[in-house]
């Protein structure tokens, strides 16, 4: 979908098509550099990893393994109580793999906490991840991100992959929602 049918919708477009797949490429190309000769199995956090994961899998330039998880938290209902749970488990068991999780943003941070250490857990041989989005006000927790697209101030953004009532996942690029669209 294109910026014209969005138009009235959003504040401003903060990340272009063209910068999002520049910066990919050069991401795709340090994963690369990173992991010769060794396997790589990338995880995909439904639903909103599923751009990046295309478009960054095409730009790297070795076999990769890719597998999906969905994650939901529960308990008191908000992202805050840091607990999650598996909604759609991997198909293969992980022991001794090379595992980079991929991941549209990071936000408080508390997801990929409990994903890491989740996967750790299950004896993967290491475990690092990479983001398109970091919004480094909103961090509960310290996570050791690898791999970051780009750091965001804390707006509510829609778009490759993230979306608003389950909206605007299929934009290329990524905006500022308007605010009388959620107020
Ligand atoms: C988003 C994102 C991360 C999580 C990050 O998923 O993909 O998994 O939130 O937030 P945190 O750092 O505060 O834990 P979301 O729950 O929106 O699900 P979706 O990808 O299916 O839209």
């Amino acid at each position: 979908m294109d910026l014209e049918s969005v138009k009235s919708e959003i504040e401003k477009v903060i990340i272009t098509e063209e910068q999002l797949q520049t910066r990919l490429k050069e991401i795709a190309k340090q994963i690369d550099n990173d992991y010769v000769g060794k396997e790589l199995l990338l995880i995909g956090v439904l639903k909103g990893a599923i751009m990046v994961m295309a478009d960054l899998t095409r730009h790297m330039n070795r076999h990769v393994e890719i597998d999906w998880m969905a994650v939901s938290s529960y308990g008191s209902g908000t992202k805050s109580s840091g607990v999650v749970r598996i909604l759609k488990d991997l198909d293969r068991d992980i022991t001794g793999k090379n595992v980079l999780i991929i991941e549209d943003i990071v936000d408080t941070g508390l997801t990929l906490d409990w994903l890491s250490n989740n996967l750790k857990s299950r004896g993967a041989g290491s475990v690092e991840i990479m983001t398109v989005l970091r919004k480094p006000e909103s961090a509960v927790v310290k996570v050791d991100v690898k791999y970051v697209g780009f750091d965001i101030p804390k707006d509510f953004v829609i778009g490759y992959g993230l979306d608003f009532n389950e909206k605007y996942r299929n934009l290329p690029f990524i905006a500022v929602l308007a605010k009388h669209m959620y107020e």
